[in-house]
């Protein structure tokens, strides 16, 4: 079982992001912490001991919080979590200081991830990080000196301004750090964001995706989902693109069980006031099926042939032929992950 944890909290906020956190709500975080637990200990009774793979701790800005408030979500988690269970961190570079990262590497994270986005200063002010590059740097170097052996950094291009020369210069400095996994975004226009009215800030240029790709390939990383590379790779993103179940704990965090989808409430009052309350969305077969062919076409996990029906296997079979898919262990791998739209509407 995955298990997500969601922290709704920034320092501020980027104008291209649409994730469920707050800037003002700082002094609400040991009663959050507190619905948290009772969230947690109601999933965790649903659970057999260490049947647990993966935890990851994503926001929002899991270094807003001090080390000491995790650790009553960790005692609850003891005897559930594998032994070798992946646990994943998200951190920004201006919060996640050296205490910060001994204090999380205590408590027993293993992998940790930094919203880097760019080490270019002006790129970083036109997103409204509140970050510099020396602040990467700093940060990403004190994750290794504290013992991170999974090191993640995130960047996003096609941001208006972006050039071949300011990506592959985000790139070298990436790979000058201590890193075993980049993610690779390409900007998204969001709703009820600031960059929603400045919509000509995202740069439609797939000559510029294929760059990156090649760049992050060339440094010796294996791509594994179209914004995805590794020396390491996630099994908590393999995870979630293999559609396995997840639990979902937090405001706005999202659970993923017995064919349903669970939303606990998004707002920061009605989640502490009501920590147990989920609405249910019930995914039909086709559903599922849709999201197993768009997740395995958009990465390395494929799609086993008994789930396609007999007018889909044909088509695929067309595109093995086409050699624009790999039949392998009867499952389809898609070759190029930045053609997985078009495959996935060929195949339908
Ligand atoms: C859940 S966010 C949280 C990470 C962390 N708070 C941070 O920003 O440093 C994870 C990543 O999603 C990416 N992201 C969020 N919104 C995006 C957007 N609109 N377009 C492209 N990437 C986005 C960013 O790269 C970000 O680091
Ligand atoms: S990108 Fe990260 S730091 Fe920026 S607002 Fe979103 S969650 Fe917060």
């Amino acid at each position: 079982m995955l298990l997500y944890i969601h922290i709704p909290y920034c320092d501020s906020k980027c104008h291209y992001c649409s994730f469920n956190s707050f800037t003002d709500r700082s002094q609400s975080k040991v009663e959050y912490i507190k619905a948290l637990q009772r969230q947690l200990h109601k999933e965790l009774e649903t659970l057999k001991p260490y049947s647990i793979t993966s935890l990851f701790i994503g926001g929002g800005t899991p270094s807003t919080i001090e080390p000491s408030l995790y650790e009553p979500i960790f005692k609850l988690l003891n005897g559930y979590m594998q032994e070798d269970c992946e646990i994943t961190i998200e951190a920004n570079p201006n919060s996640a200081s050296l205490d910060w990262l001994k204090g999380v590497k205590g408590l027993g994270m293993n992998r940790i991830s930094f919203g880097v986005q760019s080490f270019n200063s002006a790129k970083l002010k036109s997103l409204n990080r509140s970050h510099t590059p020396q602040n990467a740097y700093k940060a990403l170097e004190d994750a290794h000196k504290v013992g991170f052996e999974n090191i993640s950094l995130d960047i996003i291009y096609n941001v208006l301004g972006d050039t071949k020369a300011l990506l592959k210069k985000d790139i070298d400095e990436a790979f000058r750090l201590p890193i075993n996994h980049i993610s690779a975004y390409e900007l998204t226009i969001e709703e009820h964001t600031p960059f929603e009215k400045t919509p000509h800030m995202r740069v439609e240029n797939l000559e510029m995706v294929y760059f990156v790709r090649n760049e992050i390939i060339q440094r010796g990383f294996n791509q594994y989902e179209v914004s995805n590379y590794g020396l390491y790779q996630s099994r908590h993103n393999l995870g979630y693109w293999q559609l396995q179940e997840y639990i979902g704990v937090g405001a706005g965090a999202v659970g993923f069980r017995a064919n349903q989808r669970l939303y606990p409430h998004s707002n920061l009052d009605a989640y502490i006031a009501h920590p147990l309350y989920q609405s249910i969305e019930v995914l039909k077969d086709e559903d599922i099926l849709l999201e197993k062919i768009f997740l395995g076409l958009r990465s390395k996990v494929g799609i086993a042939k008994k789930l396609l029906t007999p007018s889909m296997q044909t088509k695929a079979d067309f595109l093995v032929e086409a050699k624009k898919l790999l039949f392998q262990n009867d499952t389809y791998y898609n070759i190029n992950y930045l053609l997985s739209d078009e495959i996935a509407l060929y195949l339908m």
